[in-house]
Formats: C-alpha cells, sequence, structure tokens
C-alpha cells in the first residue's frame, strides 16, 4: 500500500525515542514532526512522562496526551501500552481546552490500555516508604502498581468503562484487594467509596473517547496514512535494559511500541533517537558521569540552572552530568536507530571545554557498553575524551555551517562515535529553534 506521495506509508513513519535517562527533549521534536503525520501514537508510559512544548513562546507541557495533540491535523492515539489514569488525562484535556485547543474529537484511548487508579498512586507511595534508602525515586504517579496489576492479570483495562455499573463493581471488589496490600505494607487504606466517587465523573468522560485503537491503525496503515509514534522516557530507563531496578515499569524502545500500538515492526518506519548534549537523570539509580561532590558539584548545579533541569512532571531538580556516549551507544544499538536529534547543544555554549564519555573503566578494564548488574555500573568511571567549547550562542544559527566551530566539532565527533547521523540540532526550546538537515 502507498501514500499519495508514492512513497510506502512505512517509510514516511517515524519512531521517536529517547535514548537517555528521559527528558531528552522528545515532545519538542514530536512537536516538530506532527504537522507531516496524520496520526501521533503514545505506546508506552504514563503520566509519569512529562513533554515540553514550546510554540510562540507559550509553553505546553504534556503528560498524556500526545505531543502532536497542538497539530490540528494529527489525530492523537493512546496506545494498549499506555497506564491511564483518567482524573489525570481528564485535568490534561481542560488545561488545554481552557487555552482553546480541545482535542477530543481527535482523540481515542485503547481498549486494551489499563486504568492507573488511585489505589495504584497510594501502592506506588507505599513502596517507595517501605524501600526506605533504597526507593527508585518514583514520580509518584502509580505507574509500577498498575503496570503489575496488568502483568499479574489483575488489572482494569480502559475497555471495561463501556458497562460502568460493572465497572464500578470490579472496582471495588479491587479496591478492598489493593486494601489488603496496603496493610501489610503498614500503609493507610484507601476509602474505597471515596475513591470510586471521586473517578467515576473522570472514567465516565474517558469512557466515550474508548475505542478499539488497534483495528483503527491496521485500517489506517491500510489507507496509507502516515504515523509518528511517541516514546516516553528513555531506553535507560527500561525495564529490561535499563538499570535496574532503577527504571520504569515499561519497555520504552521500538519493542514496546509495537507491543503498545498494536502495529507491526514493518510499519514503524525510521527510527530517530532524541539525545541530550549532557546527560540529567531524574530519581535514584547509578548515574556515572554525574558531575556531584566536592569536585564537580558546583559544575552540575551550573548545567542545572543553565539548562532549567528541573522535572516537568515533579519540579524535583535533574541530576546532571556530561554526556556519557557509552549509555547512547547501547540505546542506538537496542533500537536500530536511524538519526539522532540533538538537544540542548545551545546549553554548552561558555564551557571552555567539554568532556564526552566514550567508555567506562571497571575494575582495571575498559568497557563500552552497559553492565547488567546496578552493583557494576556504580563502580564504572566514566573514561573522557575533551572537546573544545565554544563562546558565541547558537540561538541565531540555522543552519550546521553557521555554527562555532567548537559545536560542529561536537556534533560530528558525536556522528563519528555513533556511527548514526545527527539530523536535528536543538538550539533553543521553541518549535523553531532548530537546525534540520
Ligand atoms: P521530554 O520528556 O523528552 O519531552 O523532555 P522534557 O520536556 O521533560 O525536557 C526537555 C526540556 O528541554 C524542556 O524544557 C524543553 O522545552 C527544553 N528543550 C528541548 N529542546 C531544547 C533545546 O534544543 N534547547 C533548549 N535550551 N531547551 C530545549
Ligand atoms: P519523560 O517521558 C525522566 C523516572 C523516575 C524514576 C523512574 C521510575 O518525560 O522523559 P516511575 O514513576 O516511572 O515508576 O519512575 O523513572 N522517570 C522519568 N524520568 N523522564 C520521564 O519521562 C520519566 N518517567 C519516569 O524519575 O527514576
Ligand atoms: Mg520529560
Amino acid at each position: 500500500m502507498s501514500s499519495n506521495t508514492g512513497h510506502p506509508a512505512s517509510t514516511l513513519n517515524k519512531v521517536v525515542l529517547g535514548l537517555q535517562w528521559g527528558d531528552e527533549g522528545k515532545g519538542k521534536v514530536i512537536d516538530l514532526l506532527a504537522g507531516q503525520t496524520d496520526m501521533v501514537v503514545r505506546c508506552q508510559g504514563g503520566a509519569n512522562a512529562g513533554h515540553t512544548v514550546v510554540v510562540g513562546g507559550k509553553k505546553t507541557v504534556l503528560h498524556l496526551l500526545p505531543s502532536g495533540v497542538l497539530h490540528s491535523g494529527a489525530r492523537c492515539i493512546i496506545g494498549n501500552g499506555v497506564v491511564v489514569d483518567p482524573l489525570a488525562l481528564c485535568a490534561e484535556i481542560d488545561e488545554l481546552a481552557l487555552h482553546g485547543s480541545d482535542p477530543t474529537s481527535r482523540l481515542a484511548v485503547s481498549d486494551r490500555a489499563h486504568l492507573v487508579l488511585p489505589c495504584h498512586k497510594a501502592l506506588d507511595a507505599a513502596n517507595e516508604t517501605r524501600k526506605g534508602d533504597a526507593k527508585v525515586g518514583t514520580t509518584l504517579r502509580g505507574i509500577g502498581p498498575a503496570y503489575a496489576d496488568k502483568v499479574a492479570r489483575t488489572g482494569i483495562r480502559c475497555g471495561e468503562l463501556r458497562d460502568l455499573p460493572a465497572f464500578t463493581s470490579h472496582l471495588r471488589s479491587h479496591l478492598i484487594g489493593v486494601n489488603g496490600l496496603l496493610a501489610a505494607l503498614g500503609a493507610p487504606a484507601v476509602d474505597v467509596e471515596g475513591a470510586i466517587d471521586q473517578v467515576l465523573p473522570a472514567c465516565r468522560r474517558v469512557a466515550g473517547l474508548v475505542a478499539d485503537t488497534a483495528s483503527e491503525l491496521h485500517q489506517a496503515a491500510a489507507a496509507g496514512k502516515r504515523f509518528l509514534f511517541e516514546g516516553a522516557q528513555g531506553v535507560l530507563l527500561d525495564i529490561d535494559y535499563g538499570t535496574y531496578p532503577f527504571v520504569t515499569s515499561s519497555n520504552t524502545g521500538v519493542g514496546g511500541v509495537i507491543c503498545g500500538s498494536g502495529l507491526s515492526h514493518k510499519q514503524l518506519g525510521e527510527v530517530i533517537g532524541v539525545v541530550k548534549a549532557y546527560s540529567t537523570r531524574v530519581g535514584a539509580g547509578p548515574f556515572p558521569v554525574e558531575l556531584t561532590g566536592a569536585a564537580h558539584g558546583a559544575k552540575g548545579d551550573d548545567i542545572r540552572r543553565r539548562g532549567a533541569e528541573f522535572g516537568a512532571t515533579t519540579g524535583r531538580p535533574r541530576r546532571c552530568g556530561w554526556l556519557d556516549l557509552v549509555a547512547v551507544r547501547f540505546a542506538c544499538r537496542l533500537n536500530g536507530v536511524d538519526s539522532i536529534a540533538l538537544t540542548k547543544l545551545d546549553i554548552l555554549t561558555g564551557e571552555p571545554e567539554l568532556p564526552v564519555c566514550v567508555a567506562y573503566e571497571l575494575d582495571g578494564a575498559r568497557i563500552d557498553t552497559i553492565p547488567s548488574r546496578i552493583e557494576d555500573l556504580a563502580r564504572a568511571k566514566p573514561v573522557y575524551e575533551m572537546l573544545p567549547g565554544w563562546s558565541s550562542p547558537l540561538g541565531a544559527c540555522r543552519t550546521r555551517e553557521s555554527l562555532p566551530t567548537g559545536a560542529r566539532t561536537y556534533v560530528e565527533f558525536l556522528e563519528r562515535q555513533l556511527s548514526v547521523p545527527i539530523r536535528w540540532i536543538g538550539t533553543g526550546p521553541g518549535r523553531e529553534e532548530i537546525i534540520e538537515r
């Protein structure tokens, strides 16, 4: 099947993935590409995501709604792999509607997607409290417990919202079950009837959006429609390949796109990896390049301030460090990344020189991949190559050639190290602040 441009439809499709620890700038890249697509599809994660889009100086942070939502021509799909918090989704829709762009008529939620309910958030908090110093540092959005229910085959799916009385009685028995778990964790019980009253109005609204999105996507594929798949989190937070257990609870790479949308690998098209020009991480877990402690902490604080590195969902300060190419290389290999969008290069302006981590040293040996045991990763020391910096701002640069020499050297070094072309370079948060080629 061909699109009306004569290209096989799948070659016009795009997957956008974060290749680090999340917050790479996926929202900006999705927004940029959404004008050339028919459907934007979220496939995993939930309201733990915070994707920022800046258009005409106005900032919008999206959590569950796909970041193509600001383009009125794009249909937005919340796929089966997403865990959907009805309260968060309705709040997000209302916020957009308040600013004149109600997305409801262009939005569908998969009938197979699992719900995140107040009891999942209570369990998330109770699990974290019980772990004490070993806590993951989750977003407390109920993500882990909702996916745990899914895998344990005790979850509640959005399709159940089509029969609200049956859903309500299922929810009631589910809440009673969760209260048993909360009691075992020494946490207060959820008020069962209060929780039902709290979520039912939102559930009623979400019921109107529920659809068999897998079938809709199959029909759209047959009609030659173009898809843009929006990854959430980042590959180093993947449940299988991330820094387990300091990860999120879904597959954040191409595997999650396939399982979480209902389309096959043949529909993926170009895989675009988003890479921030330095590294950040929110929450706990090993982070070899982190700039912290007496020797480096001031530089970490400096990057956080210049890059405004505070969580888009929780407002927590992000841990900062130099670019870790071991992590990005690993993420490229795992996902067959075709091209890279490099973001926030502008934030590095003014650094006299830029260390880039090209390998780790572990127990005297040099390694170029991420060890699976976090105890090993915690002991790994970054091996840096030093690159020259640059001093003139990048804000006005619209071509690669107009970048200062140091910035061009940085980009070309990354391309050589990763063997992946950099097709976009972010020079600021705004939609137009990008160099494309
Ligand atoms: P996401 O979760 O991957 O969508 O990323 P976040 O929205 O959580 O964080 C990225 C932050 O960087 C947001 O505040 C964006 O507005 C901002 N941003 C994205 N690209 C650029 C860029 O090239 N330069 C600058 N200065 N900011 C950017
Ligand atoms: P976007 O899509 C950055 C992190 C949390 C925590 C771990 C587990 O905006 O890039 P969870 O609530 O998922 O159980 O938390 O994962 N985390 C993110 N970090 N960006 C995100 O999303 C994240 N979503 C989850 O901080 O360390
Ligand atoms: Mg984010």
